[in-house]
């Protein structure tokens, strides 16, 4: 559906997107991640036609994006980062406006507007005045509009942006449902959300890829998925010496003392799980044990450590 080949941006010396290459297949969510000016917006601005690279070429459905501007464009719903909307129209009076505007007519226009306000859980404030909107209903206004002429491709920016966690929670069961019928490129830093929606991340910063795979591979993948924490009673140096011996163990730190119990932490090869042999040495030893615990990694995790900057 969406095929990007050394796509480059520069804005005069600076390169905001640097030689970005990936695909999006049909039917899939993907998740476009980064952290502040990593490049998002550029690129799905570039993606979208609204802004022509230096370098690099990108089509969507088969259409090139620059050269079949309009007919690339006419697959595309695009739901910029700051939705524009008109303050002083009503809610269907505007996408009714914007159907017009993305070449629907007459019966079609009406259809479309009505489809749109439905699906986006509208119907209720249908006739409200733009400016009178709360943050969250003003984006699913956005939502409707980049899908009112049906399109096969939704590229959202940043769509939770500045909501509440109940609205956030809602828009993203309404992304979830749109994925079942569109193929969508979504940009968040909200991890936790795009964990839950994506079947596929692309995570980039200083304008280039930083990793692309499911949100199961690069968590496993992650050095914090091996880590197990441990609190246990009895001679720290004997317990970190004997656990440290294991197999599948890489490092024992004890971390601190407190109360006679030790705090460990404990890096393991990831994909592996050693509580089991660990309380099999606390009974041989005669150990006390409070905490065994095994870090499952998160999507924040692999975000942190690919783009940190100390
Ligand atoms: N018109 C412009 N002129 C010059 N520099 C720009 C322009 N637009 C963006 N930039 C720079 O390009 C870089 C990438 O910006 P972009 O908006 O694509 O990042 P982003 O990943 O969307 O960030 P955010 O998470 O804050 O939305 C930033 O360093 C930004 O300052
Ligand atoms: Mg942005």
């Amino acid at each position: 559906m969406i095929e990007i080949n050394h796509l480059t941006k520069k804005y005069g010396r600076f390169t905001a997107v640097k030689d970005l290459s990936f695909n999006v297949g049909a039917g899939q969510v993907v998740g476009f991640l980064g952290p502040n000016g990593a490049g998002k917006t550029t690129t799905l601005r570039m993606l979208t036609g609204y802004l022509p690279p230096t370098s690099g070429t990108a089509s969507i459905a088969g259409y090139d994006i620059f050269k079949d501007s309009i007919k690339a464009r006419s697959q595309i719903g695009y739901m910029p980062e700051n939705v524009p909307l008109y303050d002083d129209m009503r809610v269907r009076e505007y996408l009714k406006f914007r159907a017009q505007v993305k070449g629907l007519k007459g019966s079609e226009a009406r259809t479309m507007t009505g489809e749109a306000i439905e699906t986006c859980g509208l119907s209720h404030m249908r006739k409200r005045m733009i400016k009178t909107l709360s943050k969250g209903y003003r984006q699913r206004v956005g939502l409707a509009d980049a899908l009112i002429n049906k399109p096969q491709l939704l590229v959202l920016d940043e769509p939770t942006n500045g909501l509440d966690p109940n609205q956030i929670r809602s828009i993203r069961n309404l992304i979830k449902k749109l994925g079942e019928k569109h193929t969508i490129l979504v940009s968040s830093h909200i991890l936790s959300e795009v964990e839950m929606i994506a079947d596929h991340i692309v995570i980039i910063d200083g304008g280039e890829i930083k990793a692309s795979d499911t949100p199961k591979n690069l968590i496993d993948g992650m050095r914090a998925a091996g880590k197990i924490t441990a609190e246990i009673q009895g001679n720290g140096e004997t317990i970190q010496g004997a656990i440290s011996r294991l197999n599948h163990v890489k490092k024992v730190t004890n971390t601190a003392m407190e109360k006679k119990w030790n705090k460990l932490d404990i890096l393991c090869e990831s994909g592996t799980d050693t509580r089991e042999r660990i309380s099999e040495l606390s009974a041989q030893y005669g150990w006390q044990i409070r905490t065994l615990h095994r870090h499952k990694g998160t999507l924040e995790d692999v975000f942190v450590e690919l783009t940190r900057k100390d």
